[in-house]
């Protein structure tokens, strides 16, 4: 455990400095101007809390129930593609991580590592795919991720292709990953992962290849073939939902939706769970916030279904005003993806015990034992309906 790192956002300021430019800026990057990805912070720092007093708190508890399990707190690690570049064996850290801390982790369908050797030694991860082109594969693809123990799948729906991303584009960074002169003295400049990342992958299991967005082991990340791998997504619709859900028997969350109408959808094409999430202002910049969007798809979904968001969560604060709300669960990011650059399973580890302890001190401070007890008293918008209803008197 490193004593200067206090906060999540300590951990990217060493990964900035860690990592290769190319790297850092692959997991930092957003869609063009970057509107969506400051939006999703900003969203959380304009709402205030209106803590009570005089409760007695001393039964803090953070726990939660999701799909059948009980979670120690009401946020997991969201799926990040090829996060074993920025980590020696990134998915499997951020996986035995999140099982050690017993919350959830959602492996990438573009994970560098076979999903059973996940499974093995994390049961219990949830696995995220982009719906495959052809029937034949998604069936093949499903019941890979049956065999493999996954109780919860998550499919990801924002990405009818890539989003614009300039910043990846300056640096040099490209799919397929194309190690070149820029990378080499990159590496060379910072060879903590040129050794111990890079390197040490190569010599223990060679390149790293695209294991699980299909039934069978995909491309390595350098083969142009990669690209044809992750384009024909435009053609897919609603009926190709449907066709996950009489696939897969258990628990099925729809990742990346941000319309109330289209949340309305999921729900009647059998999902038990939505993400609202514009991908981290990933995709289309000017999306809005998921934060943003909440209010109408809790008023559009029932409450059967569970309602999750990432995007732009930085602290236990953030994470209580989501539920404060009305969602059920959180997801974050990119602070995890750091976490794992700058310490492996220990930073990671590290991180999670953070916003826990942000969660607990918040708890006291709003005067609650327990994150069941959150609702929209706690909160203060300036400008919201309420204070305008009450100028007016
Ligand atoms: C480096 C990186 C890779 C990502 N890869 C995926 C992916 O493979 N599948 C997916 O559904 N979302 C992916 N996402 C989006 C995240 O799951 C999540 O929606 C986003 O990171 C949340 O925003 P935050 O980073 O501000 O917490 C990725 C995000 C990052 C930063």
């Amino acid at each position: 455990m490193s004593k200067k790192i206090i906060c999540l956002e300590d951990f990217e300021e060493k990964a900035r400095r860690k990592l290769p430019k190319m790297i850092f800026t692959y997991v930092d990057s957003y869609a063009e101007d970057g509107q969506s990805s400051r939006r999703n912070i900003e969203s959380f720092k304009e709402l205030y809390f209106v803590p009570r007093c005089l409760n007695d708190t001393s039964q803090r508890s953070s726990r939660t129930h999701l799909f059948g399990r009980s979670y120690d707190a009401p946020f997991g690690i969201a799926p990040m593609g090829i996060a074993a570049l920025t980590a020696y064996q990134g998915d499997l850290i951020l996986a035995k991580s999140a099982m050690a801390m017993n919350i959830p982790m959602i492996l990438s369908g573009s994970s560098l590592i076979p999903m059973e050797v996940i499974t093995d030694v994390a049961p219990g991860t949830w696995f995220q795919m982009y719906i495959p082109e052809t029937s034949e594969k998604l069936e093949a693809l499903i019941e890979r991720v049956g065999k493999a123990n996954f109780e919860v799948l998550v499919i990801t729906v924002d990405f009818p292709v890539s989003g614009n991303r300039e910043n990846e584009t300056r640096t040099g960074f490209s799919t397929p990953f194309k190690p070149g002169a820029r990378l080499i003295w990159d590496g060379i400049t910072h060879p903590r992962w040129l050794l111990f990342t890079w390197l040490k992958t190569l010599l223990t299991s060679g390149i790293p290849h695209f294991e699980n967005n299909y039934a069978v082991r995909g491309a390595p990340i350098i083969s142009k073939s990669v690209f044809r791998d992750f384009s024909g997504r435009t053609t897919f619709s609603w009926n190709n939902l449907s066709e996950v859900r009489k696939l897969w028997k258990g628990p099925l969350v729809v990742k990346g939706l941000l319309n109330d109408e289209d949340a309305r959808k999921a729900c009647e094409h059998g999902a038990d769970g939505i993400i609202i999430s514009n991908h981290g202002g990933r995709q289309l910049d000017g999306s809005i916030s998921p934060m943003d969007a909440l209010p109408r798809i809790r008023q559009a979904v029932s409450n059967n279904v569970k309602l999750m968001l990432d995007g732009g969560i930085r602290r236990g604060s953030d994470i209580l005003k989501a539920l404060a709300s009305g969602t059920d669960f959180v997801f974050i990011g990119r602070p995890f993806n750091y976490a794992a650059a700058v310490a492996g399973a220990q930073g990671v580890t590290q991180a999670i015990q953070i916003l826990l302890a942000e969660i607990d001190r918040n708890l006291a401070l709003l005067g609650i034992d327990s994150i069941d007890e959150l609702s929209h008293s706690f909160l203060y918008k300036p400008g919201s309906q309420i204070e305008r209803q009450l100028a007016r008197r």
